[in-house]
C-alpha cells in the first residue's frame, strides 16, 4: 500500500493539462468518490493496525497534494486567455457617459470670454459679505430699500454681515486694493430673499463689469454693451439705453436689446415691445470712487451687472428659472458635453 501511494505521489508531481476539462478529468481521476484515491482510502480498512498510523498519514499527505496540485493547474490556467473566457480586445469600448456643462456656465463663460477679448480679466470676492462692500460704499443711503430684511439675507443676526446681494461687492473689493487702470468682469452667485417660483429664485447668478482709468466716457461703456450685445446675441442684435437709477452710478442706463425671438416686431417674451431688459449699467458715481481710495477728479468709471439665468433664459428659452437648481438629468442633458 505504502509503495502504491508513493507511485501515486510521484504521479502527481508530474500532472499536466491545459484546458478546463484536462483539469477536470484529472479531479475525477484522483479525488472523486470512485478516485484512486478514494478507493485506497477503501483500502485503509484492511491495513494491519501497527501500519494504520503510517499508511493513514502517507494518504492524508497524497491527498492534500493532489488536491493542491490540481488547484495549481486552474490558477496556471485561468491566468491564461483560453478560447472560452477570452477578452476581445478588438471589440469597441461602451461608451462612456460624458457629462454636460451645467447652462449657467455655459453662458457666464460666454459673457466673460466676450469681455476677456475687450482687454477685461476676472475678480472674485466672498459671497458672505459686510454691509460696508455691498452697501454703505455703494453709497446705498442708510434707509435704502436694498438693505430692508425682505431683500437680504443677514448672517447670525449680524446685521453687518450680509449674503451679497450682487457682485458689485467685489468692485468695491478691488478698488480699495488697486489704482487704475481697472478692468474687470466679476461672475458670482449672489442671495436675495424672494419667495422661490418660476421666475424668482432666493439665489442666482450676476456678471459685474468695471472699467475705471483717466477719460472714461459714456461713449466707452455705449461702446462696450454694443460690442457685447452683438456678440453674445449675434450681429444684428441693436440696443437702446433707458434712464434709470442705481445707487453707485451716475447717470445710470438699463439696456434693451432687441427681440431675438421676434426679431424686434413684437411677441409674447418682449410684450409687444419689440425690446428685452438685459442689463443695468452707468458711470461709477464719484463717492464710489472715494470711498474706495480713488481720486475722482483723475479718474471716471464706467460699471454694468447683468444677471446670468436671465440672458440664459434668453439663449435657451428656459422658461422656469427653478430648472437651474434642480438638478434634473433630463434638463441638463441637453447642454453641451464637458470637454
Ligand atoms: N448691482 C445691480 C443689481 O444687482 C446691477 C448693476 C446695475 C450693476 C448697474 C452695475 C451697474 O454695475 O452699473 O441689480
Amino acid at each position: 500500500m505504502i509503495e502504491k501511494i508513493n507511485a501515486l505521489l510521484a504521479e502527481i508531481e508530474t500532472l499536466k493539462a491545459e484546458k478546463a476539462d484536462e483539469i477536470e478529468a484529472l479531479r475525477i481521476k484522483y479525488l472523486s468518490k470512485k478516485g484512486e484515491i478514494s478507493s485506497l482510502m477503501n483500502d485503509f480498512r484492511n491495513v494491519s493496525a501497527e501500519q494504520k498510523r503510517e499508511v493513514g498519514m502517507k494518504l492524508n499527505v497524497l491527498k492534500d497534494a493532489a488536491q493542491s496540485r490540481i488547484n495549481e493547474l486552474k490558477e496556471a490556467f485561468e491566468g491564461k486567455d483560453s478560447d472560452e473566457g477570452a477578452i476581445d480586445l478588438t471589440r469597441t469600448a461602451y461608451p462612456i457617459p460624458l457629462g454636460t456643462r451645467h447652462p449657467l456656465s455655459l453662458v457666464k463663460k460666454e459673457i466673460c470670454d466676450i469681455f476677456r477679448r475687450l482687454g477685461f480679466s476676472i475678480a472674485e470676492g466672498p459671497e458672505v459679505e459686510d454691509d460696508w462692500h455691498v452697501f454703505s460704499a455703494l453709497n446705498f443711503a442708510e434707509d435704502h430699500p436694498a438693505r430692508d430684511m425682505q431683500d437680504t439675507f443677514f448672517i447670525a443676526h449680524d446685521p453687518q454681515i450680509v449674503l451679497r446681494t450682487h457682485t458689485s461687492s467685489v468692485q468695491t473689493r478691488v478698488m480699495e486694493k488697486e489704482q487704475p487702470p481697472i478692468r474687470i468682469i466679476c461672475p458670482g452667485r449672489v442671495y436675495r430673499n424672494e419667495a422661490i417660483s418660476y421666475r424668482a429664485h432666493c439665489f442666482f447668478h450676476q456678471v459685474e463689469a468695471l472699467y475705471i482709468d483717466k477719460n472714461v466716457s459714456f461713449a466707452d461703456l455705449k461702446q462696450a454693451l454694443l460690442f457685447f450685445a452683438k456678440e453674445m446675441f449675434g450681429a444684428d442684435t441693436k440696443i437702446r439705453l433707458r434712464p434709470s437709477y442705481f445707487p453707485f452710478t451716475e447717470p445710470s442706463a438699463e439696456m434693451d436689446i432687441s427681440c431675438g425671438i421676434c426679431g424686434g416686431k413684437g411677441c409674447a417674451f418682449c410684450k409687444h415691445t419689440g425690446w428685452v431688459e438685459i442689463l443695468g449699467c452707468g458711470m461709477v458715481d464719484p463717492n464710489v470712487l472715494e470711498n474706495c481710495g480713488i481720486d475722482s477728479k483723475k479718474y471716471t468709471g464706467y460699471a454694468l451687472g447683468m444677471g446670468v439665468e436671465r440672458i440664459t433664459n434668453l439663449k435657451y428659452r428656459v422658461k422656469d428659472l427653478r430648472m437651474f437648481s434642480e438638478n434634473d438629468i433630463r434638463f441638463l442633458d441637453q447642454f453641451e458635453s464637458a470637454h
